[in-house]
């Protein structure tokens, strides 16, 4: 008998979708015994049993629907022809797939289908990849006694709205697989079937075009459909695929992972991996589409280097750029001494580069100034979980959610900013959980099709620690504890002092009622449902991160977990989404100025011990130089020589201003990029760099996911980042010897204990793992803290709140708050260059309809938005989903420059800046701002003269 398991293989679309259960049943199917988890489909039992069902209307990534009968089949005593894909199957069912009857309905089936369909196969860009014309040949249909006289749907215009897939209605055979892979994996509802009977059909929105519509481009559809309807424009340009190669989205923190589909080395599909452990087959419109920035015209694929920033560029060999780069290194190390130089890493290069990197900072730079973009994002989560729990990252796999029954989203957009995690999680509200909302602005969560939040506590920005506060309080004094839990796994007299600082009236709602703008009696609510729905989880983002307070929200929501038992189990925990693709990563590789991989101090004598040895090289056992501390140290000019790969500072940190002046004090700074960036313009020597499709690494998501890149076509600019790091480090005179990335990670597994059991073999036979990954878990660890916390007892810590210095008054009497679109990403460097403009060209500021009255402005209007740091222009967006007194931009586009406005105020732990916090007013205006103009001018100086130097 064969046995079968849950396990799919990604190529075999096994008809409908996987059944747990403790119980088998067992049956024959043409003769062939099988077993199966109970509640498995014949279809799919049939599938396993290695019988392929004709099918149409199903596929396994949906819930069968029963609608095209073609899939039926004959079950001994009984009666008619049921449809394999929507019958269960049965212990000692004789299930019949083939006989003589079957074939001549499922023929009948086929000839109704085809005798309303285009037969233009040869011409048709599906031919050889259309389910249609497969089924054809499977059911043996040889001719259509049907003519096209009668009516039909040949002549149905086509849609070409989107700019990456077409809708052509004349090929629809209304099986409803889009419109349920739009419910069920995107959770949008943008498509319906609209009338009835012949008239029936794929309707977007109110009969719209899909980019009129509710759609977002997550491709699902496209997916699903088993015909040429729903098409991949790049697949009508340029054909089907010849090979694919398996790797992980270059863009935000899901870490999904994609077959890139290549023709030749001409990318011409990113399709979602249905065996990806983050995204099981979904995606959004940035990883599925926007990928073609990565063979973009704007490229530079030579290396370039400049005296001064006002000259313009000039292209050189590989060999002469490093040359010239280590000789300006070592100058300015000898006239301004060791601590002079240092470098930043990326959290968009991969786990390999950025170890390296940081290698060659404090092996042949000989200091620890080291820092990351996770310094002006997630470094409060590092700080704040370590603290509490003993390690810097999320508790959780995303799979996890499926077991929550509230879900509280603090300071978090997932609909936009992590897409594919965010339909799991309104999959699972649609089935009943629970949702908070704790965030200034109304995000889609709040309240859209099928998804309610069951209170959204719409707070002023700057005031989470008030809340958190107030509601774990609330679960403190209304006696919703977890006492059990508290005196089992947490260390109780931190906790004992903690339930004296909670319970202090100031911490009430009441108290804070004022302070966070939000009613006491709903922050009491949300508290009691977060502490009593069951299974509670937190995810949170940048909007808890980003503020003045960012260390104490952290550990203020890792208290209240511990307080209420919501963590060390499935449903539950405290999760960053994490913003960068490998922002993970590159906090895990030591990437920051006082710490090695793994999170260990540099002033730890064992460990620094361990590296020296390993390195052969004597290291340095104080800390270096943080971001900010570099700015200011360029100012002292004591800091004059900078490495920046794969980030764009000049853009994406605060107080531009102040960073663009560091940057002109200095007089080496090298940028290691894909595309002549902002910061660019302030540098003197460009490295170019290789996109996620141009080479080998790893990279580790929001869930501590470490997943393959895998190299599909060769770098442009001939060199991956990490062969120029070992290029750099060589002419240091600190060579470091690697033939492969695998090699790299080798080096990580020996030196870092959380990735002890990591290897490419290993992450080639299971996929990915999530670190922990070492002998007591060679699988890796999707939830961390079960049994007991990695530092031990958990660790409450007293989180009073202190309101940030960056106050409104009558000068700036407005408070700004960014965020993120679906679909520009970061500062915009990849998705800027793609057909993703369609939605999202500028930057536009929100403001709430009262707010925007008192000043005069209308829906549309160019308004000046100014703060004590500096000022811009941008066009205003009038929306209640802002609250009066808040506006609210996203930092997309360089020309709109949002972080020339923001401060330089940041976490008193970490100095992550506050970015969501800044005291602005907002004025009409019809002229750019001096910062554009010069911004303007600046872009002129990015001139090359091009010289064939390779
Ligand atoms: S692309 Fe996604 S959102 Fe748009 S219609 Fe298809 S499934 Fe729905
Ligand atoms: S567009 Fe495709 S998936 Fe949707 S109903 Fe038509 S054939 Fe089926
Ligand atoms: S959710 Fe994130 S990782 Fe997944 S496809 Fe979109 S951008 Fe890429
Ligand atoms: S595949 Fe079963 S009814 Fe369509």
């Amino acid at each position: 008998m064969t046995v079968c398991s849950n396990i799919d293989t990604a190529s075999i679309d096994r008809g409908t979708p996987a059944r747990a259960s403790n119980q088998n049943v067992s049956l024959e199917i043409d003769g062939i015994p099988v077993s199966v988890p109970a509640g498995t489909s014949i279809m799919r039992a049939a599938s396993l049993a290695g019988i392929q069902v004709p099918k149409l209307c199903a596929t396994d990534s949906l819930e069968a629907f029963g609608s095209c009968r073609l899939c039926l089949v004959e079950i001994a005593g009984r009666k008619g022809t049921p449809a394999s894909c929507t019958t269960p199957a049965e212990n000692g069912m004789k299930v019949f797939t083939q006989t003589d009857r079957i074939a001549k309905l499922r023929r009948g089936v086929m000839e109704l289908y085809i005798s309303d369909h285009p037969l233009d196969c040869l011409t048709c860009a599906a031919n050889g990849d259309c389910e249609l014309q497969d089924m054809a040949g499977a059911v043996g249909l040889r001719e259509v006694r049907y003519g096209y006289d009668g009516e039909n749907h040949l002549n149905e215009t086509k849609d070409e709205s989107n700019p990456y897939f077409t809708f052509d209605p004349s090929k629809c055979i209304v099986c409803s697989r889009c419109v349920r892979a739009c419910e069920e994996v995107q959770g949008t509802f943008a498509l319906t079937i609209d009338q009835r009977g012949f008239a029936s059909h794929v309707s977007a929105g109110m009969n719209e075009n899909f980019l009129d519509s509710e759609c977002v481009s997550c491709g699902a559809c496209v997916q699903a459909c088993p015909t040429a309807t729903l098409m991949e424009k790049s697949i009508i340009q340029h054909g089907t695929p010849e090979r694919s190669v398996i790797t992980t989205c270059a863009y935000c923190g899901v870490g999904c992972t994609f077959e890139a589909e290549l023709q030749g080395d001409r990318v011409v599909r990113m399709t979602p991996y249905k065996d990806g452990k983050a995204n099981h087959g979904h995606s959004c419109v940035k990883g599925r589409f926007a990928w073609g920035y990565a063979t973009h015209k704007d490229r530079i694929t030579t290396p370039m280097i400049r005296k001064s920033i006002k000259d313009p560029w000039r292209e050189v060999t590989w060999d002469e750029a490093i040359a010239y780069t280590a000789s300006e290194f070592k100058r300015i190390q000898q006239k301004y001494g060791r601590g002079s130089i240092g470098g930043i890493t990326s959290s968009r290069c991969t786990n390999e580069e950025t170890f390296v990197m940081q290698k060659m900072i404090r092996a042949a730079f000989g200091n620890n100034n080291v820092d990351t973009c996770a310094r002006v994002c997630h470094s409060p989560t590092g700080y704040g979980l370590k603290t509490t729990y003993g390690t810097s990252a999320g508790t959780q796999d995303f799979d996890s959610v499926w077991d929550a029954d509230v879900i509280m989203v603090i300071g978090a957009n997932p609909t936009d900013a992590h897409p594919v995690f965010a339909s799991r999680m309104k999959r699972r509200i649609r089935e009943g959980a629970k949702v908070i909302v704790i965030d200034p602005r109304r995000i889609d969560l709040v309240r859209m099709p099928h998804v309610e939040a069951s209170h959204h506590l719409a707070l002023q920005p700057g005031t989470n620690v008030a809340m958190i506060n107030a509601i774990s309080h609330t679960i403190a004094e209304e006696g919703l504890i977890d006492e059990e839990f508290v005196r089992e796994r947490c260390d109780v007299e931190d906790f004992d002092h903690w339930r004296e600082f909670i319970l202090r009236p100031e911490n009430s709602p009441e108290a804070v009622e004022k302070a966070t703008g939000v009613p006491a009696n709903e922050i009491r609510a949300a508290a009691r449902l977060y502490a009593t729905a069951g299974n509670a989880a937190i995810y949170y983002g940048l909007g808890v991160t980003e503020h003045s307070q960012g260390s104490t929200m952290v550990m203020g929501m890792a208290n209240l977990a511990m307080a209420t038992g919501n963590i060390g189990r499935n449903g539950v925990g405290v999760n960053p989404l994490r913003g960068q693709n490998n922002v993970q990563g590159s906090c895990d590789m030591g990437s920051f100025p006082h710490e090695y991989s793994g999170y260990r101090h540099v002033s730890d004598d064992a460990t620094r011990l361990l590296f020296e040895k390993d390195w052969a090289v004597k290291l340095d056992p104080e800390p270096g130089l943080r971001i900010p501390n570099m700015f200011d140290a360029a100012h002292d000019h004591s800091f004059m020589g900078l490495y920046v790969q794969g980030e764009d500072i000049a853009q994406s940190d605060p107080n531009t201003h102040h960073v663009t002046s560091a940057l002109e004090a200095m007089e080496c700074v090298v940028v290691h990029d894909l595309f002549l960036n902002e910061t660019a313009a302030y540098a003197h020597v460009f490295l170019p760099g290789a996109s996620f499709l141009e080479k080998n690494g790893t990279f580790t998501n929001a869930e501590r996911r470490i997943g393959r890149v895998r190299k599909a076509i060769p770098p442009m600019a001939k060199y991956a980042e990490w062969e120029v790091t070992c290029m750099l480090s060589k002419a240091l005179d600190y060579p470091m010897h690697y033939n492969h990335p695998s090699e790299i990670m080798d080096e990580i597994a020996r030196l870092t204990p959380t990735f002890a059991g990591v290897s490419y073999a290993k992450l080639d036979e299971l996929g990915s793992v999530q670190w922990p990954c070492n002998e007591k878990a060679p699988e890796g660890t999707p939830v961390m803290h079960i049994g007991g916390f990695v530092r031990g007892k958990g660790k409450f810590v007293l989180t009073e709140y202190v309101p940030t210095e960056e106050r409104t008054g009558p000068r700036f009497p407005l408070l700004l708050t960014t965020g993120r679109i679906l679909s520009q990403y970061n500062v915009g460097a990849q998705t800027r260059r793609t057909s993703n403009n369609v939605w999202h060209d500028e930057d536009i500021l929100e403001i709430h309809p009262h707010d925007a009255e008192n000043r005069g402005i209308r829906e549309g209007d160019r308004v000046a938005l100014l703060s004590r740091s500096g000022d811009t222009t941008m066009r205003a967006h009038i929306t209640e989903r802002v609250q009066p007194g808040v506006v609210y931009t996203t930092f997309h586009h360089p020309e709109s420059g949002a972080n020339v406005i923001t401060t330089e105020f940041s976490d008193w732990a970490t100095n992550c800046p506050e970015y969501k916090v800044t005291a602005v007013q907002v004025r009409p205006t019809n002229r750019q701002s001096r910062w554009q103009d010069d911004y303007e001018e600046l872009q002129k100086l990015q001139r090359i003269e091009t010289v064939a130097a390779q």
